[in-house]
């Protein structure tokens, strides 16, 4: 595995010079005298979770409805992975039963413990999706990690049409209620520009990035607020679509302290 990332082929797009410095990929990105931010290419990960992330691609296009988007452009898979590190290798448990996902910092469902589509043919998509979980882990450092790790794992397609936008939720700045949250672009089709921003603990631009499939963001979620543009389609006859892979990483006592 190299932290070498080719910066070219990643789309900055704004920095205000009176802000931090977004730092690329490097291997202390996690700590706390970093920047606890990194932009990547799948490929840099490994050849394992890259040809996972290429299997579960494919599983975009039999996405279930998100119940919970009323407009019918969001599509949805969903499950959660424990996992628990012996300080060089993880081991790796997905929650089969447990499609619940609360998220107490969203407005739009502030304490609704939401229950989301599982994976289309879920037990054959498992081990791919456990291996890409793996290189995010090792990518967050987190093999000293005691305690147990869960990781909620969200597939998520925005559709747009000439008449719709797409919209991720929340549709403004928030935070995922995690340690890390990892978000890959597996494909794009027929849409405009989606900006991914990032802004600091006081709500204050820090820069703005378009990732191309095969590319992704991590960061600290304590550290940052985080947003994502509309899916606005490029020409108006088509549908247009992006697809995220979106990992939020949190040790589990955290999870009871939260819910305490
Ligand atoms: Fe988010």
């Amino acid at each position: 595995m190299t932290s070498i990332v080719n910066t070219q082929s990643l789309k900055v797009i704004l920095q205000p010079a009176s802000y931090p410095i977004m730092k690329f990929n490097n291997s202390n990105w996690h700590s706390n005298d970093n920047v606890g931010f990194s932009l990547g290419n799948a490929a840099d990960l490994g050849e394992k979770p890259l040809a996972s992330l290429f299997k579960i691609r494919s599983l975009y296009d039999i996405l279930n409805n998100d119940p919970y988007c009323h407009n019918g452009s969001r599509f949805r898979g969903y499950c959660k992975v424990v996992s628990c590190s012996n300080g060089e290798n993880f081991q790796h448990q997905v929650l089969q039963l447990d499609q619940t996902h609360c998220q107490s910092d969203n407005p739009e469902f502030e304490n609704i413990s939401r229950i989301l589509p599982g994976l289309p043919l879920a037990a054959h998509f498992y081990s791919d999706i456990c291996e890409v979980v793996d290189a995010a882990l090792f990518h967050c450092g987190l093999q000293n990690e005691p305690r147990p790790i869960q990781t909620k794992v969200h597939l998520q397609r925005l559709s747009a049409t000439s008449e719709c936008v797409g919209k991720a939720s929340p549709a403004q700045p928030h935070k995922d209620n995690s340690k890390f949250l990892m978000v890959f672009v597996l494909g794009k089709s027929n849409v405009a520009t989606v900006k991914n921003s990032l802004y600091d603990n006081k709500l204050r631009p820090i820069g703005e990035f378009e990732l191309s499939p095969m590319q992704y963001f991590c960061l600290d979620d304590r550290r940052y607020y985080h947003h994502v543009d509309e899916v606005v389609v490029q020409e108006d006859n088509l549908i247009g679509y992006r697809d995220s892979l979106i990992l939020e990483i949190l040790p589990l006592s955290d999870t009871y302290a939260q819910m305490a």
